[in-house]
């Protein structure tokens, strides 16, 4: 899809959006587009309920008087409440509705509406990254009934008064979803196709953007003691794989401490031996949640150019159930020397991460590190779809995420730490267990976690709940896999790493 900034005007072909803020104040554009169309619109908000409330859309097809094949007036809500996130919900909606309809061409012209606290450019760029991320579609796989699939979409253009601000907004925005896309694309790959080898070759394959990327294998990873991570692999014909990519865009300081992002990437979570049920199994391809998005962030982070020095570590597995795979009862012993005894394979997400936290921090002694996972089904008990859970044991960094995840419509909700649970995952024979009771299972994930961090800043996402959705799609999240996190922590990034 291709998007450009132009003049505001209703002169377009195709589709072309207009609005109204809450009241029924018509905004300039609108107001042309209705003298234009001999009062149609005046006329039609006599007889229907449309107020300007956010979400409301009036569609007239084929009007007379105008170059558009139709003209869809949409609501803004209040304009003091209208903010970038209202801007790319509204994009997203109008551009799902039509990616498929035949229509060729997406216009807006919608006035920066007085008392709204955006900028203009900011307004233009955020509508252009709401299309955008609406305009995901994944057909790899489809070799029947494409046309209903495909979309007919390719222009949006956005009207404002400030295109050279817009454009300049809009590059960044447009890297990020660049960022989401590679994401979703490594959530949605079926896992007999993305395996750990495939999916580091793709990380791989970014060093054509600047990044450094290094792959570690099964011997490698030996050599360093990764028995945690590498005990969870060990049933998979697939050979494990981690995957270091670093960014250094931070003005002249070659050596400066970074940030670090930790993925989690379980290519396919069967349980192990301790097999999962076959309802349960179903989207354990996505168990790669974590890694996908640490992979897209340091993709977006690649194609802005960010100034920032990060790195993002992500371990890859498959954990498959075999004669050689790990048993419940097996004690491994971590890169930290820490022993843990596995009472169940289908806790292994944790072992994962404690060898890629551990590598990680003492390589790199960052400045922080994030780690991402789709740990716990318990964080779904506990908050839904809506929110990740957030873990931390740093009020600044949680504060800062919190606020990113605001900013960029990816909320989370901090959940505790506290030594009081740390009897929970107490083993009889090894430091501790992979498994706590049946009660706070996302805290005592979390609380093993902790056991792998130094005295690094630390915050945890538990990011089950919304790495995929299964039922109805949200607006900016079309597909299955949601690339979520990618636009958090290149907020985070943004507001306050860069420079
Ligand atoms: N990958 C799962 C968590 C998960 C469940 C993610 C559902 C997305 C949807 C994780 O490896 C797991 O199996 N966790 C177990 C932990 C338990 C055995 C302590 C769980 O949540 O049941
Ligand atoms: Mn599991
Ligand atoms: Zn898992």
């Amino acid at each position: 899809m291709q998007f450009s900034f132009a003049a505001l005007s209703t002169a377009a072909e195709g589709a072309l959006v207009v609005a109204a803020t809450a009241g029924s104040n018509l905004q300039a554009s609108a107001t042309a587009a209705d003298k234009a169309m001999g009062g149609a619109m005046t006329r039609a908000l006599k007889s229907g309920k449309f107020t300007g409330k956010a979400g409301q859309v009036l569609e007239f097809m084929a009007p007379s008087g105008l170059s558009a094949s139709r003209v869809l007036l949409v609501g803004l809500g209040k304009a003091e409440e209208f903010d970038a996130n209202g801007a790319e919900h509204l994009a997203a909606s109008m551009t799902g509705r039509l990616l498929t309809s035949g229509e060729k061409a997406l216009t807006f012209a919608i006035d920066l509406p007085k008392g709204s606290k955006l900028k203009a450019s900011a307004l233009a760029a955020h509508l252009a990254s709401g299309a955008k991320l609406r305009s995901y579609t994944f057909n790899t796989y489809r070799t029947k009934n494409r046309e209903d699939f495909e979309p007919t979409l390719k222009t949006v253009t956005v009207g404002t008064t400030d295109a050279a601000g817009a454009r300049k907004a809009w590059s960044a925005l447009d890297a990020v979803a660049e960022g989401v896309f590679f994401a979703r694309d490594l959530v949605n790959e079926p896992p007999n196709v993305l395996y750990p080898v495939e999916f580091a070759r793709r990380a791989k394959a970014m060093s054509k953007l600047g990044l450094k990327v290094e792959v570690l294998g099964v011997a490698e990873m030996k050599k360093l003691g990764m028995g945690a991570l590498l005990g969870v692999g060990q049933g998979s014909d697939h050979e494990s794989q981690l995957v270091v990519m670093e960014w250094n865009g931070a003005k002249g300081k070659k050596g400066s401490q970074p940030i670090a992002f930790v993925g989690k990437g379980v290519c396919f979570d069967s349980g192990g031996l301790s097999l999962k049920p076959g309802a349960s199994m179903m989207g354990m391809k996505g168990d790669m949640g974590g890694a996908a998005a640490v992979s897209g962030v340091m993709r977006a982070l690649a194609m802005r150019k960010a100034k920032v020095h990060a790195v993002g570590v992500i371990g890859l597995v498959e954990n498959m159930p075999s004669g050689k795979a790990q048993r419940p009862d097996d004690v491994v012993t971590s890169m930290s020397g820490q022993t843990i005894e596995v009472l169940n394979t289908d806790a292994e997400g944790r072992l994962v991460l404690a060898d890629a936290l551990w590598y990680t921090q003492t390589r790199f002694k960052p400045k922080f590190v994030i780690d991402l996972a789709t740990l716990t089904g318990a964080i779904m008990v506990a908050l839904g779809n809506e929110h990740a859970g957030l873990f931390s044991n740093n009020d600044q960094l949680s504060a800062r995420i919190c606020e990113a995840g605001a900013n960029s419509g990816e909320p989370v909700w901090r959940l505790p730490l506290a030594s009081g649970y740390d009897k929970l995952i107490k083993s009889k024979i090894a430091d501790m267990k992979n498994i706590g009771g049946p009660n706070a299972g996302s805290i005592t994930a979390a609380q093993f976690l902790q056991r792998f961090i130094d005295k690094t800043p630390w915050a945890h996402l538990d990011i089950a709940g919304t790495a995929w959705q299964d039922g109805e799609a949200k607006p900016l999240y079309p597909g299955w896999g949601t690339g979520w996190g990618v636009r958090l922590l290149d907020r985070l990034v943004a507001n306050h790493y860069e420079g």
